[in-house]
């Protein structure tokens, strides 16, 4: 027997009949000998209303297994509903349950709950209207990325997670040994008294990546564009809405691509991937819009239609000093913006979102491109409303003596780097490319106020709960 999905179903011309729908209760009415049950089934966010008829007395003794997440199958016709909202229901001949669902400590009640409480079912919430929307969501956002790049000409590559190098040079990085951390004692040691890496799995130090940029640039300087899309670790104890430790980036890197190039197709790639989103996922974007942020709508025409803001870094500096009485932290020719400086500029000033440039090099990571004032790089982020940072990226660095100076500088084992720095000592070419948070992303796209809550597990500080 077919068995489509609820989905499949809503969308036909006609209705089927001998069919079997499986799927989750979410609630029953009961009138005189009939009862109507809606069903879910994760495939769309409509349920689908079974039409009991135990005028016979046939389903007394499932009837009352019925209840809020308990798990059944089915059978029967579809038929035109004379009900308002919904195009068809079944006409049920047959019902088996699956399992029942116990209501007196089945955490997921019809009645709202908070997101914290929701966050410590984890394993259940996507039993929620909105975190079953939410991951629908994520996964038509991941196909828009891979569609949006296959069609533009790039290359998927896929880049270490385990790595020895250090892209963002921040000391956020996860250690990964093999040496049981719970005997420190035993631990080899080198003269020195300190860990000797080298009797470990990989002989040195390695760690979790931060990110795919080091890798992917090998890989644009063979194929021209390329992007990966992977898990990234950051190990900074960063108790915020929009930071977590454990996160999914989207760098793409193109050989020949200027400052001003990575900026165009920055502002590209969001419009598209959002609009593809909007498209494909209207229903589940109208939940968010209607019980989560009654500004969804208006914050997507703006990233959707809006050109996006050009602004220097010093230009958005001279901006900023005239509001300094509304900042926690004071803005001076030099500082880090944080997200209160991003989203002024972005939610207040220009309305709309604002890609930052020309960086000042200090507060900058090693590989991008100096600038020929001597104190600025050819970096960029794009803030957007809600957000501040969604992308970071940059120029690179393509010539070998500037990056050694940088390298220096910086402090860093230039030997680590050898492989690296031989994109530069062979067919060096201009290239550049950024990042994007896909969480925060998902926090733009969906109104959704806390990094927690779009990611299936989150991994925040002090949480690995699952
Ligand atoms: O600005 P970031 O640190 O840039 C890089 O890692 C570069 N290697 C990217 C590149 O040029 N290829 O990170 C890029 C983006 C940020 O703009 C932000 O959206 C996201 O990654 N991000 C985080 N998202 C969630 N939690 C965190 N702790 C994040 N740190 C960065
Ligand atoms: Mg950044």
């Amino acid at each position: 027997m077919k068995t489509p999905s609820i989905k499949e179903l809503l969308e036909k011309d006609s209705p089927l009949s001998q069919i079997r729908v499986q799927g989750w209760v979410k609630t029953r009415r009961d009138l005189k000998s009939q009862s109507f049950v809606e069903v879910n089934d994760g495939s769309c966010r409509k349920n689908l209303q079974l039409v009991i008829d135990n005028s016979q007395g046939k389903f007394d003794s499932v009837l009352p297994r019925l209840v809020n997440g308990a798990a059944l199958s089915a059978q029967g016709d579809m038929v035109e509903s004379p009900a308002a909202g919904q195009k068809y229901e079944l006409a049920v001949k047959s019902l088996e349950i699956y399992g029942d669902c116990p209501q007196e400590n089945y955490p997921i009640q019809k009645k709202k709950t908070s997101d914290e409480f929701l966050r410590t079912v984890a394993h259940l919430r996507p039993r929620t209207n909105k975190y079953a929307a939410m991951l629908r969501v994520r996964s038509e956002l991941s196909f828009a990325i891979h569609k949006y790049f296959k069609d533009n000409g790039f290359f998927y590559v896929h880049t270490p997670i385990i790595t020895a190098s250090d892209c963002e040079g921040a000391g956020q990085m996860f250690n990964v040994t093999t040496f049981d951390t719970a005997k420190p004692s035993q631990f080899p040691l080198n003269q020195d008294g300190s860990t000797d890496f080298s009797k470990d799995l990989f002989g040195k130090k390695t760690f979790l990546t931060v990110s795919g940029q080091l890798e992917g640039e090998t890989m644009a300087l063979a194929l021209g564009k390329i992007y990966t899309f992977g898990p990234t670790f950051r190990a900074e104890n960063s108790n915020t809405y929009r930071h977590a430790a454990e996160f999914w980036m989207i760098e793409p890197e193109m050989a020949f691509y200027d400052l001003y190039d990575d900026m165009d197709l920055a502002e590209d790639f969001v419009k598209k991937i959002t609009d593809h989103v909007m498209k494909n996922c209207a229903q589940d974007l109208e939940l968010f819009s209607k019980f989560l942020d009654k500004d969804l709508p208006s914050t997507l025409q703006n990233i959707t239609q809006n050109s996006y803001e050009r602004l220097s870094y010093t230009d958005a500096v001279s901006i900023l000093e005239k509001e300094n009485s509304r900042f926690e932290n004071k803005v001076s020719w030099g500082v880090d913006l944080g997200s209160e400086h991003e989203r002024f500029l972005t939610e207040n000033y220009f309305k709309k979102p604002v890609i930052m440039y020309n960086k000042p090099k200090n507060s900058a990571a090693f590989y991008m491109k100096l600038n020929d004032d001597g104190k600025t790089v050819r970096g960029m982020d794009l803030l957007v409303p809600r957000i501040g940072e969604l992308i970071g990226g940059s120029e690179r660095e393509n010539r070998l003596e500037v990056l050694e100076k940088k390298m220096e500088d910086f402090k860093m084992n230039k030997e680590a780097y050898w492989w690296y720095l031989d994109l530069r000592r062979f067919g060096s070419v201009p290239h550049a490319g950024f990042g994007l948070g896909f969480e925060r992303m998902m926090m733009l796209i969906t109104g959704i106020s806390n990094i927690r809550d779009v990611c299936s597990y989150p991994r925040v500080p002090g949480y690995a709960e699952f």
